[in-house]
């Protein structure tokens, strides 16, 4: 890890649903933390080394506070079974601030909301901030039952109070079904914006339901990668700030050759997803791999994930 990081203290830890719990967040010594945009996540650095980055569930604006939603992964590799089990009241966590790869348009005529299983925490934020601007949305919520289904009741309540359509949908439930996304995206106006956060499977059904859509008005927020990192090596990486040069063996990443050689470039996921590692590119062409710059920013080619992209020029000059 690297990067600035904030000390929060964990003020409370809420049940939210079977295996699903919130943490509060609050800053140390009376201070306010980063505002921050509905779909922003943080990282949470967790002492025995991991990061996990976690959507930011609480209203835009608050500052005094961030809530996290975290679902105990059966195959956790330590982040929500350290969470889990570990963390508690009182304790000190480090975070880094606030990003946003998943943003909302607030002023689209009507915001379709799509949310798979833990998925629900940016969604949650989305619409609490689309009902304080009295701006329309859609909600369809996909969980396997409505026991693992966090702020399902929430939802429907800020629904029925707003006139907004809340479709929960539970498809291991007796007579349940999976969401028909290709109906949801295809009965959606022209002019509305989609997102979509759950599993790799549903935001793939989602960008293939929606690929006749423009892509400004297409929003997904992947949690894993959806393809492998690129380790073809074979290329020398110039760093511009720093006056060095670093050569990317095969089966390497940049940001793995670059911790190799001693340095620290900010990281998180490793995987293409958090933004954390985006830097801007000088010179050369990037082997894009990430989920998140948009088709447009790939073709720019401006910035490149480090952890997971390569290069399809013999040389990268990277603004490091
Ligand atoms: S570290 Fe998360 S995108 Fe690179």
């Amino acid at each position: 890890m690297s990067g600035p990081t904030l000390d929060v203290r964990v003020k409370s830890i809420t049940w939210e649903a079977e295996r699903i719990n919130t943490y509060e967040l609050t800053p140390l010594g009376g201070v306010e933390l980063p505002s921050f945009k509905a779909g922003s996540h943080i990282d949470v650095h967790l002492p025995h080394g991991a990061t996990r980055s976690y959507s930011l569930v609480n209203a835009e604006g608050e500052t005094h506070r961030y809530v996290i939603g975290v679902a105990l992964d059966a195959a956790s590799a330590g982040g929500s079974r350290y969470m889990h089990e570990n963390v508690k009241p009182g304790d000190r966590l480090a975070i880094s601030p606030p990003a946003n790869n998943f943003v909302l348009d607030e002023s689209a005529p009507l915001s379709v909301l799509i949310a798979g299983g833990i998925g629900v925490t940016p969604i949650y934020c989305m619409v609490q901030r689309l009902t304080a601007l009295g701006r329309p949305w859609q909600l369809h919520y996909s969980a396997r039952t409505r026991e693992v289904a966090a702020f399902a009741d929430a939802l429907a309540a800020r629904g029925a109070a707003s006139g907004n359509l809340v479709n929960l949908n539970f498809d291991c439930e007796p007579g349940g079904t999976m969401l028909d996304l290709g109906a949801i995206v295809g009965a959606a106006p022209a002019d509305a914006h989609l997102y979509c956060c759950g599993p790799t499977g549903m935001l793939e059904a989602f960008e293939r339901a929606a690929e006749k859509r423009p892509r400004e008005q297409v929003h997904v927020e992947y949690f894993s990668a959806k393809e492998d990192a690129a380790r073809a090596g074979g290329f020398t990486v110039v760093l511009a700030k720093t006056n060095r040069t670093v050569f990317v063996e095969e089966g390497r990443t940049i940001l793995e050759a670059l911790l190799d050689a001693g340095m620290d470039p900010a990281h998180s996921c490793m995987e293409g997803v958090c933004g954390t590692c985006e830097t801007r590119v000088l010179e050369g062409v990037p082997d894009h791999r990430d989920l998140v710059l948009s088709d447009a920013e790939k073709a720019g080619n401006k910035t490149m994930m480090i952890c997971c992209s390569g290069a399809k020029t013999p040389t990268l000059v990277l603004d490091l």
